[in-house]
């Protein structure tokens, strides 16, 4: 079975779909590569495209903050990744080719990091795991079964940023706090 550093070298390499036409880096994953904790947003902006990791802007940032206030973790101590590797142009929404090309990768890096819990961060991601058409605001509030884990649904941080009357903030340190208990019942050390 390939290793996470072999899946990563192949997608740098990877041209299943147009947007490798027009990235800088392929933003793979980030974190320990044993984490019981997994997060998946949606796909990479800007920052990421330069950097070549994911969450790096200013939703990165707030992701950060909510982690360590709300699970006690630090971004070192998760795995991140998205659904679509490389930045669609503008910051458009990834197609839904281009999510069927890149699902191949994210599956895998699920299942060779092997999380307890899943937290999937906006709809593209809640929507690709939980195999549903539903809207986050409608999804999330509750933790389900995936598979042998727990699947976490909440908002993109971007969407807390864009503001809300702070109701979206509230709702994504509510569903962390869902994460935490999750991993809780898992075992998984405080
Ligand atoms: N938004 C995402 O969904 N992923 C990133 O990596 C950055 C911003």
């Amino acid at each position: 079975m390939a290793t996470l550093v072999e899946l990563e070298r192949e997608a740098h390499v990877c041209v299943r779909c147009p947007l490798s036409a027009g990235r800088t880096n392929v933003v793979f994953g980030v974190g320990d590569p044993n984490a019981s904790l997994m997060l998946v947003g949606e796909g990479p902006g800007r920052d990421e495209d330069l950097a070549g990791e994911p969450f790096v802007g200013r939703s990165g940032q707030l992701l950060d903050r909510l982690l360590r206030q709300e699970v006690g973790l630090e971004r070192r101590q998760v795995y991140i990744a998205n659904v679509v590797k490389c930045r669609p142009p503008g910051n458009r929404d990834p197609r839904p080719e281009e999510i069927a090309s890149c699902r191949p990768y994210l599956e895998a890096q699920i299942g060779m990091v092997g999380p307890d819990v899943l937290v999937t961060l906006g709809n593209f991601a809640s929507r690709l795991l939980l195999d549903t058409s539903e809207g986050i605001r409608r999804l999330r509030g509750r933790t389900y079964r995936f598979g042998e884990r727990s699947l976490v649904p909440t908002y993109h941080p971007a969407a807390a940023l864009r503001g809300g009357g702070g109701e979206v903030l509230a709702e994504m340190r509510a569903d962390l706090v869902r994460a935490k208990r999750a991993l809780a019942a898992a075992g998984v050390p405080a």
